[in-house]
């Protein structure tokens, strides 16, 4: 009885091609359906922002080197990663990377929680040249970073672009004073998009990120953005997590 149906079915294009399409729209709502409850899923946490536009542009040329081919941002949890890297990471963490660096290859460490592990001083050596500073390091040297002056021109386009996937940098007043109420004054005011190359100017002269004041380069850029990584959050508040303990 089965199999009469069956090549009922395959002999018959019309109901073939209906039955295909309703088989491939049901796997299509599996997948889709949840992404329209993502906002509930990803829960928000105190701490974490969106990136200042130093550390927008830092992450930019993350990468254009491509260095999340070689180093994951996502901390899985389990006890081993918890004792090496810290806390795993939190969805909240990654919601306003687009797109996300999580990665899938370790050929280097972890890097979500580096942020401060280093100073400014190692991270400008290591990425002149990595085995100045770990003899047995496998990773290329990044020496045109110290001497590329950054091109900080297109840094409100760059962020109106990620405005428009949902990131919160402020183009209007009532943007502006939404960012206040969440983020506070100090941050919305280093998420607003028309004093971005100010804001930018000002973080990299004052951070000093590379050494050097006589130019701001990528190596400013870049470096700012790796020493926030994982910074955001503060887990020392969270202190009856079981994996906190450990770092
Ligand atoms: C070919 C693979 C490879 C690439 C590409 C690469 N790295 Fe690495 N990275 C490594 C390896 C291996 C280590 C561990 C040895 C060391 O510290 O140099 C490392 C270590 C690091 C560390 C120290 C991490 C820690 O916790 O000790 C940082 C920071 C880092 N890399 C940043 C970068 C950045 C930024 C880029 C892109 C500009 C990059 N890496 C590109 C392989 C790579």
């Amino acid at each position: 009885m089965f199999n009469f149906k069956h090549e009922w079915i395959e002999t018959n294009i019309g109901l073939l091609l209906v039955l295909t399409m309703l088989a491939i729209s049901i796997g299509g709502l599996v997948e889709i359906a949840p992404l329209f409850f993502i906002k509930d899923t990803v829960e928000k946490v105190a701490g974490v922002r969106p990136y200042t536009p130093l550390e927008l542009r830092g992450r930019d040329i993350y990468q254009r080197e491509g260095c999340y081919l070689c180093h994951s941002q996502m901390i899985r949890p389990f006890r081993d990663e918890a004792l090496r890297y810290g806390h795993y990471s939190l969805a909240a963490e990654s919601q306003y990377d687009h797109p996300f660096q999580w990665g899938s290859k370790r050929t280097g460490p972890d890097l979500a929680r580096v942020g401060k592990k280093y100073s400014n001083e190692w991270h400008v050596a290591h990425l002149i040249s990595p085995r100045s500073m770990v003899p047995e390091s496998v990773m290329p040297n990044f020496p045109w970073l110290e001497r590329n002056e950054l091109n900080i021109s297109d840094i409100s386009e760059r962020m109106e672009a990620l405005r428009k996937v949902g990131v919160p940098y402020s183009l209007t007043k009532s943007e502006y004073q939404a960012n206040v109420k969440q983020f506070g004054a100090a941050t919305a005011e280093m998420l607003s998009i028309p004093d971005a190359r100010k804001n930018l100017i000002a973080q990299a002269e004052s951070g000093n990120y590379d050494g050097d004041r006589s130019k701001i380069t990528e190596m400013d850029a870049l470096v700012a953005y790796l020493q926030v990584l994982g910074t955001m959050v503060d887990f020392s508040k969270y202190d009856d997590d079981a994996f906190v303990k450990y770092r």
